[in-house]
């Protein structure tokens, strides 16, 4: 069934279920984020969630009415016949076990529940419950049944729960909540520009590399860079939210996981050069996002070098070109776009990096600018293809230029 508006509108509509988990609280930032990203959100609470939380919370932070009952609806059509014209995405989070079964099992009792039957677009829950729920047989096989149904899963962590238990059912950060639903609306603009252009989705496999890595000097000390890891990670994300099998191979940072990927965690630029030459065996694109050390000590000293208040001269060796070996195994149809981040004749190191190293595109970035690049939201750069052709992209949110770039990759 074609819908009215979903993003076609100027504000793409998520619909927010909260059930009666003790982390309601915390979808309240979910809703704030979301809604300052420019979504037209709309929160649907159960009888359960409006107990530990007050819906006039969510009508404040979604500047839209709450949906907490079936019956009281200002429309003639019901309100949750009505949002499921609109929606391009629904969120449960939190998901508690009751909602999941009923999912499962196609029972319409109250407003969200209701909903959950007139949406037919992509869901994504995020559980929240005691580790011994979580484990229960029950809820693990309603958990089997919406997984085969396409339904995804945010989580549930490891940790501490509410009640002091410890094991898996802690519901996930808010950020990675908001992260998969920004990656998955930027996604579905992929898929629009790609449609325009008469792309047919083909699944792929791509590999992404992100974040610095860690040369160690000593067991406490290493060399390192100011590489977020954020372009990478936004890139896997969309990837992944598309529908496509993503592998992210990632150097140490403090970003939320992005959904839907396999990652591979290494430190040094070694381990990320072993981890790359290995994925890229099977992927049909690797995007080289990370940034590995060019040097690294040429010996790392087994014990913590001590301070002697003289002058310390460090011997560095160069490490790998990851890069330069993937050139070399390169097989027909692969396809290989790596990064240049400089801080000076941006575009003409960029394409001589291009061109000695036999890659498709180059994503060419000034960090030297302190509004773009490194650690910060926004990234500004010049695609430089193999053909010779350059494509600026605007300043815009790294989620979305990597829906972007990724237009770019995927047509090729
Ligand atoms: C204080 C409190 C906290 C609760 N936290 C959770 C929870 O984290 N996860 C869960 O599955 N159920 C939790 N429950 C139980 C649910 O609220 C209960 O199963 C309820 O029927 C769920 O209804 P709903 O799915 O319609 O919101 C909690 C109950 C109380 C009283």
């Amino acid at each position: 069934m074609s819908k009215k508006t979903a993003t076609d509108g100027a504000k793409p509509c998520v619909v927010l279920g909260i059930s009666g988990s003790i982390a309601a609280y915390k979808a309240a930032e979910i809703a704030s984020a979301l809604t300052k990203a420019g979504v037209d959100l709309r929160v649907i609470m159960t009888a359960s969630a409006t107990k530990l939380v007050q819906p006039q919370t969510f009508f404040t932070l979604s500047r839209n009415p709450v949906v907490t009952s079936l019956w009281e609806t200002p429309e003639w059509e019901p309100e949750h016949v009505a949002m499921a014209e609109r929606a391009a995405l629904l969120v449960i989070a939190p998901a508690t076990a009751n909602i999941l079964a009923k999912m499962a099992h196609g029972i319409a009792d109250d407003a969200l529940s209701s909903y959950v039957v007139s949406h037919d677009g992509p869901v994504m829950v995020a559980p929240a419950m005691n580790p011994r729920m979580w484990k229960q047989a029950a809820v693990q096989a309603n958990v089997e049944i919406l997984k085969a149904r396409g339904v995804q899963f945010l989580g549930p962590d490891c940790g501490i729960v509410a009640c002091g238990d410890v094991g898996v059912g802690r519901f996930v950060a808010p950020a990675v909540v908001v992260n998969a639903v920004r990656a998955q609306l930027e996604a579905r603009k992929l898929a629009a520009a790609l449609a325009a252009d008469g792309v047919r989705f083909k699944k792929r496999r791509i590999v992404v590399s992100a974040g610095p890595t860690r040369e160690a000097l000593d067991p406490v000390r290493c060399l390192t860079n100011r590489s977020s890891g954020k372009m990478g990670y936004a890139l896997a994300s969309v990837a992944a939210q598309a529908g496509h099998e993503v592998v992210l191979v990632s150097g140490p940072t403090a970003l939320p996981r992005p959904a839907g990927c396999r990652i591979v965690e290494v430190e040094s630029a070694e381990e990320m050069a072993a981890a790359v030459k290995a994925e890229f065996a099977k992927a049909d694109l690797l995007i080289m996002s990370a940034a590995p050390a060019d040097y690294r000590p040429a010996h790392a000293a087994a014990s913590k070098i001590k301070k002697s208040g003289a002058a310390l001269t460090l011997n560095l060796e160069p490490t790998e070109d990851i890069l330069g070996s993937i050139a070399k195994s390169k097989k027909a149809g692969q396809k290989v776009a790596g990064f240049a981040a400089e801080t000076e004749r941006v575009a003409e190191f960029a394409r001589a990096k291009l061109q000695k190293k036999k890659l498709d595109w180059i994503v060419a970035n000034d960090v030297s600018r302190a509004d773009i690049g490194f650690d910060s939201e926004q990234n500004e750069v010049e695609v430089h293809t193999a053909a010779g052709a350059t494509i600026g992209m605007p300043k815009m949110d790294k989620l979305a230029l990597a829906a972007r770039l990724l237009a770019l990759f995927l047509r090729g």
